[in-house]
């Protein structure tokens, strides 16, 4: 009998970890996987469409969950994920990246008795301010099995007392998705459409509470974005979150004035187009972070840490502040220094996974 794996899919930065393992399990002979969509996004192009450019079938289950405070919705998909466990019994229950329906879900794993594994486990920014580094410490001690991106998270893993045997470092699964469909994200060329040349521009992306809730931070942001976008055309991508506070502190209208391109959150293909051949990045995105330095691409983290040093360290990561932007982004745009893709960052995660499943299965 094949097993069975519930892969839990929730939130845009998921869709992608969830992929390349939902297209190899269900190639291979001895599991099947099922998909569950807990609905903490839910608007097409944060979710939907995303499903479509991976390849993804429709859900199996879609909890609809939806937006609510922390506690709402990480009570929400614990109760409702309960009973979809409960009735299905998988064998195997695989929980990705460090969102509040990834901590939700492995705690219902945890108590079940389910066999619980963590793709992209060990991530540690040492800020408890962050809502997603709760999810990661939650998670990562109620997992049987820890599946880490970089020899850092296993070094973060063991200093929590976690024994080696229940770790495994597979690589990073994000960059599986991005080869499985690299003709499709090449044939896209966004930035034509848009009137752009290669690696004449630069793209914007934000979200997080610590950058877009509070006003006097935003306002930093936003000035500094003007200052760049005089130097380097700007198209910003705008998350929902951080609509909703540029037009609450009218700041919109600002980035407008400075001729950047503000634009609604792309799928995953033209986002990608966009991003390849872009000549830099501004975000406080995590994804972004790892997919900027496969690609070579200079990124500026508007963050204080990273919970993906490897980053910084091999690739083209630098941590910059809103009031030295400008010269960050003179500075990496002009920085000849190649950038290494660390080990195991090479499109076959997801094999990587499927061998460790199997020789856990059979140990
Ligand atoms: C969540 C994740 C974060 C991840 C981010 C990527 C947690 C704690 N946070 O944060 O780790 O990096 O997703 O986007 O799990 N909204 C919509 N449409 C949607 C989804 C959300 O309009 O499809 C609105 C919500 O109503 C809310 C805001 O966007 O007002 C923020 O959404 P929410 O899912 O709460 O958190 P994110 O900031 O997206």
């Amino acid at each position: 009998m094949p097993e069975r794996v519930h892969l839990i899919a929730a939130a845009r930065p998921n869709f992608m970890k969830v992929a390349p393992l939902y297209h190899a399990l269900a190639a291979s002979d001895d599991f099947v996987p099922v998909l569950i969509h807990t609905g903490q996004h839910y608007d097409a192009n944060m979710s939907d469409d995303i499903f479509a450019d991976l390849d993804l079938p429709a859900p199996d289950h879609h909890l609809g969950v939806g937006s609510g405070s922390h506690a709402e919705q990480t009570g929400g998909v614990m109760i409702a994920y309960e009973k979809i466990a409960l009735a299905d019994r998988p064998d195997w229950l695989v929980v990705v990246g460090d969102v509040n329906s990834t901590a939700a879900c492995s705690m219902v794993g945890a108590k079940l008795g389910i066999r619980t594994v963590h793709l992209e486990a060990g991530l540690r920014s040492r800020d408890r301010a962050m809502p997603e580094e709760i999810n990661r410490l939650v998670t990562d001690v109620l997992a049987d099995v820890l599946w880490t991106p970089s020899p850092d998270a296993d070094e973060n893993l063991a200093a929590e007392g976690i024994p080696a045997s229940r770790i495994t470092r597979v690589g990073n699964i994000m960059l599986d998705s991005y080869e499985m469909i690299r003709p499709k994200i090449e044939a896209e060329e966004i930035h034509a459409q848009l009137g752009l040349s290669p690696r004449g521009y630069g793209v914007v992306t934000l979200h997080r509470p610590s950058n877009v809730d509070d006003f006097a931070q935003l306002a930093r942001i936003v000035e500094a974005l003007c200052q760049v976008a005089q130097g380097l055309p700007l198209v910003f991508p705008v998350h929902p979150r951080t609509k909703q506070r540029l037009a609450r502190y009218n700041l919109g209208i600002k980035l407008e004035e400075a001729g950047i391109r503000l634009i609604e959150p792309l799928s995953y293909r033209p986002f990608m187009s966009l991003v390849s051949s872009a000549g830099a990045i501004i975000t406080d995105s995590g994804g972004l972070q790892e997919e900027t330095t496969y690609l070579g691409i200079p990124c500026l983290t508007l963050r204080e840490n990273t919970e993906r040093p490897i980053t910084v360290t091999e690739g083209t990561n630098r941590l910059v502040r809103a009031e030295t932007l400008i010269e960050e982004v003179n500075a990496a745009m002009a920085s000849t220094s190649r950038a290494r893709r660390p080990d195991r960052w090479d499109g076959r995660t997801a094999e990587r996974c499927i061998a460790d499943l199997r020789a856990r299965r059979d140990a």
